[in-house]
């Protein structure tokens, strides 16, 4: 089997195929640790392929829900930025988006008392987030939202589009971010062990293209799914990152939030 065959082959699942080649090769490179897909025996090019699918969905599949492949048809249903319903729906499509549900009015509130109103937002590995535009209470933002998956990003900006947002959704693997552009606030939400996931200690080069006024990241407190608590031991590095700047935390049920000064 050769490189591209495997490529291929991983990307069969439906939930990867929207994938860019470039992504699912570095994840496979990262498993292949220098050997070659052609010098494989095939029990070794099956493990590879199990493997490059188990670390996927971990840093992509496990948070689309069944629907989420059916979300342009909730998109076409949405009327108006005021049906908050229609938008729940939207977010209930990615468990991300879907467990702050009960809980966004009051995360944005918090947020937005520290930081003041933004006229600029920057949502980095944005999943469905920018959906919850109308729980923010903003008005003329300017709103960029990046996202892995070039066909995400697409869908983000059709609502943009769709209820004149002035929004861009930018296609970017932000492991390898180039030109951020600035914003008021910086949102890194749920993002972080995902991209540590991926390349280890890339959170600190990432901080440091980020020009925005505030930093505002957070991590899940509880398992995906599964409920557990998770040790909050497990920030200790990142609260170590942040320690020479500014910053205020707060909790809801699942997730906990930093708000922290831009440097
Ligand atoms: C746990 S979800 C969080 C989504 C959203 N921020 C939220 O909290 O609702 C992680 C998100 O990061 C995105 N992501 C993963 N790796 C990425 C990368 N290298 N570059 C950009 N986005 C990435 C995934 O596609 C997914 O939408």
């Amino acid at each position: 089997m050769n490189r591209q065959a495997l490529i291929d082959l991983i990307k069969q699942k439906k939930e990867f195929r929207d994938l860019d080649n470039s992504f699912v090769e570095k994840m496979l490179d990262a498993r292949l640790k220098g050997k070659k897909v052609e010098d494989l025996k095939p029990r070794d090019a099956e493990k590879m392929e199990k493997e490059t699918r188990a670390y996927l969905r971990e840093v992509y599949g496990a948070f689309l829900t069944p629907k989420f492949f059916q979300r342009e048809k909730f998109l076409q249903k949405l009327k108006s930025l005021n049906d908050k319903e229609g938008h729940e729906k939207i977010l209930g499509l990615h468990l991300s988006t879907r467990e702050r549900l009960p809980y966004y009015e009051e995360i944005y509130q918090k947020i937005f008392e520290v930081t003041g109103e933004p006229s600029s937002i920057l949502d980095l590995g944005c999943g469905l987030n920018p959906f919850s535009f109308p729980f923010m209470n903003l008005k003329d933002i300017r709103y960029y939202a990046v996202e892995l998956v070039k066909t995400d990003a697409e869908f983000i900006q059709r609502y943009f589009d769709k209820f004149k947002i002035n929004g861009k959704a930018i296609n970017m693997d932000l492991t390898q971010a180039e030109n951020l552009p600035s914003a008021d606030v910086c949102f890194m939400f749920k993002v972080i062990d995902t991209f540590e996931a991926i390349q280890w200690d890339v959170t600190a080069e990432l901080m440091a293209k980020i020009k925005a006024k505030w930093i505002i990241a957070s991590f899940a407190s509880k398992s995906l799914g599964g409920r557990k608590a998770i040790n909050p031991e497990k920030r200790k590095w990142f609260e170590k990152l942040i320690a020479g700047r500014n910053y205020s935390v707060f909790e809801v049920e699942n997730e906990v939030f930093y708000i922290i000064k831009g440097a």
